[in-house]
């Protein structure tokens, strides 16, 4: 069978599985593509690969990939071992989220409007795979940036990204519950912590399951560890520092709580939505709201 007679037969599975697609792809045919092409290690920009026929060793890979993929709903990133975000490749395991966050449109963008110029000391919270972090890193070659994680299982995959992208002399992990174990300012704070409520953590699709929980669940309808964060950040930030955090759609009952702080929600052309933006004036000037 030629590889895009196996896509189509497996675009034609995956659609008719009734998964969630939302841990890199949102649709059958991307997540086919990524699973075929990710599993055999083709390049993705090699049209011609359509054209080539499998081994039965490949067809026999395949389909023990698409059966749990189906069956026991591994999300593609864990089953191929890799993601990609921010236009970067990553090691990807069941140690840390799948990325996805919305902050990657933001690094393509260089963080503008809200940094005029590359933060010098960059701080991703709450890394999981380093991802966020490690995309900084690459973004502004002079930067310092330390990921952060309460998982050492987390922080030993970071690790496993840092060396995939030659940063060891300027990236490094910190195991921190929050702050606890950070010393110093950063000119940018960025976080993709997690907010999900445990009622609503209980109803996700079983793909969301095989991901580790301690990324996902916060307590107090989702806003406990983010308002640890908005309460915190300002002693870590420079004078003119800020704070970018992910909130994913727990941002209308933070809005809902936070009626007074004027949060600046961004938007996104890729989709996504649930990031702020504070500067560390006003997370000063807030900071009793937080509690
Ligand atoms: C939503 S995941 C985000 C991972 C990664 N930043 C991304 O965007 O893919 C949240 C991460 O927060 C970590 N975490 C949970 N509680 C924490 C805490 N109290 N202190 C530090 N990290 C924590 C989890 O281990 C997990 O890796």
């Amino acid at each position: 069978m030629k590889i895009a007679e196996a896509l189509q037969q497996m675009v034609a599975r995956l659609d008719s599985a009734d998964l969630c697609f939302g841990h890199g792809t949102d649709n059958p045919s991307d997540e086919a593509f990524y699973l075929i092409y990710g599993l055999l290690g083709i390049d993705f920009t090699d049209e011609q690969a359509m054209l080539r026929e499998l081994s039965a060793a490949e067809e026999a890979l395949l389909e023990v990939a698409l059966k749990r993929r189906i069956n026991e709903r591994v999300p593609t990133a864990y089953l191929v071992g890799r993601a990609w975000f921010a236009g970067h490749e990553f090691y990807c395991d069941e140690r840390a989220l799948v990325p996805r966050s919305p902050i990657a449109e933001l690094i393509g963008g260089s963080f503008e409007p809200l940094l005029a110029e590359p933060a010098g000391k960059v701080l991703d919270l709450c890394t999981g795979g380093g991802s966020i972090g490690i995309a900084t890193a690459l973004l502004w070659p002079n930067c310092e940036v330390d990921l952060a994680d309460i998982s050492a299982d987390a922080l030993a995959l970071a690790k496993k990204n840092i060396a995939l992208h030659n940063l060891g002399g300027r990236v490094r992990v910190l195991e921190s519950d929050l702050f606890d174990g950070i010393d110093g300012r950063y000119e940018l704070i960025v976080s993709n912590p997690p907010y999900v409520p445990l009622q609503e953590y209980n109803e996700l699709p079983a793909e969301f399951v095989r991901e580790p929980s301690l990324g996902l669940i916060s307590d107090d309808d989702g806003l406990q560890i983010p308002l640890k964060i908005l309460r915190d950040s300002v002693d870590h930030l420079s004078a003119d520092g800020i704070l970018v955090m992910e909130v994913g759609y727990s941002h209308s009952q933070l809005s809902e709580r936070l009626s007074n702080v004027p949060l600046l929600w961004l938007e996104f052309e890729q989709g996504g939505e649930g990031v702020l933006a504070l500067t560390a004036r006003q997370l000063q000037q807030y900071r009793e709201q937080f509690k």
